[in-house]
């Protein structure tokens, strides 16, 4: 039977039971024997509402939180994800209740492109997210690489984004989007590079050509951002296209080891699309393996969206 449910925006009083119900709504599905110990101590729900607390829809029944979605702005591309229900509610309408409005967000923020991360196993999500127009596309690779202990190796012309001066942050900001909109019109990743510093998730490394950006990384790393301990996440990298691509794509790579080591990481993992081959590629002669993997689902035809060979984009939309 239909649950009746209200959705409403998360408030931060929620984050607690919300962050509980992201944990066993996964874990539960994934047939973890404690299922609340999903992610161990990273975190998605804390993280993504500071980031954007009025991106965050709660789903409510009897004055209960039963579930959320995290819907998140980059500019012309938008997606969601974390969407968690309470088990014992599933299977009963409350993920489409809260979708409908989400889409609602996405119409607001103009994005021209959607997309989410699922399952590929799973033909639920599948005929879940294509009630609302997304159909599966690329494989999408969570790649992992061990680091070796610190060193004082650094790489050379890399700076980083929480040691700029305040007054320089508006120009750096100004500069990712230049680089990311060169790939994808509209692209902006503003909002990832600022929580990182304002919550203190880790940071953004910055990797220069002269004075011009060649590429960025916004890195979660330790307890309570969305890396956990002991891991150097890349929650977003791009490299500005153009004949040096592929090579300052592996300084990025050499930059964002460096940055992990000198903060006591002992991995280093990113998402990557399929689609952007030759960045995969990169990341397996840099000594990346695939550690799981998932299914992009997205709005559009083959042509849309910035999933596409050459492209040296890193995200996964989880
Ligand atoms: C995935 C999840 C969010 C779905 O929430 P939910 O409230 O159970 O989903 P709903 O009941 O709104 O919708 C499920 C729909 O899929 C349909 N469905 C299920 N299995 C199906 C199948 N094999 N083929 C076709 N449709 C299927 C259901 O019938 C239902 O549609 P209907 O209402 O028209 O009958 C929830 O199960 C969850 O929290 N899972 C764990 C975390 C997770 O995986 N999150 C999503 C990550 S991308």
């Amino acid at each position: 039977m239909r649950a009746d449910v209200t959705v409403r925006p998360l408030v931060e009083s929620d984050l607690p039971e919300a962050d509980r119900i992201v944990r066993v709504a996964f874990g539960t599905f994934l047939g973890m024997p404690d299922p609340s110990r999903f992610m161990g101590d990273a975190a998605f729900a804390h993280t993504r509402w500071h980031a954007d607390p009025s991106a965050v829809l709660a789903a409510e029944h009897a004055g209960k939180l039963i579930g959320s979605n995290f819907a998140t702005n980059w500019g012309s591309f938008g997606f969601f994800g974390p969407l968690t229900i309470e088990p014992e509610y599933w299977n009963r309408g409350v993920a489409q209740q809260l979708l409908a409005p989400t889409m609602e967000i996405f119409h607001r923020w103009g994005n021209r492109h959607l997309g989410l991360y699922t399952f590929a196993t799973s033909p639920k999500h599948m005929a879940l997210y294509q009630k609302f127009g997304f159909w599966p596309r690329d494989l999408v690779a969570n790649v992992a690489k061990p680091l070796q202990q610190p060193t004082n190796s650094s790489v050379p012309d890399t700076t980083l984004f929480a040691r700029a001066k305040p007054g320089d942050r508006l120009q750096l900001l100004a500069a990712c989007r230049e680089v990311t909109d060169a790939i994808f019109a509209g692209l902006d990743v503003q909002r990832e590079v600022r929580a990182v510093v304002d919550q203190k998730l880790g940071d953004t490394v910055l990797v220069w050509d002269g004075s011009k950006l060649a590429a960025f990384a916004v890195c979660h790393t330790g307890p309570g951002s969305e890396a956990g301990s002991g891991v150097c996440y890349m929650k977003f990298a791009a490299t500005r296209p153009g004949p040096r691509a592929q090579q300052n794509f592996a300084r990025l790579l050499d930059a964002v080891e460096a940055y992990g080591r000198s903060v006591g990481a002992q991995k280093a993992t990113a998402g990557v699309n399929l689609a952007r081959r030759e960045a995969f590629q990169a990341m397996i002669a840099a000594g990346f393996r695939a550690e799981s993997q998932g299914v992009a689902m997205e709005t559009g035809d083959v042509s849309s969206g910035y999933n596409r060979a050459g492209v040296y984009i890193l995200d996964d939309w989880r």
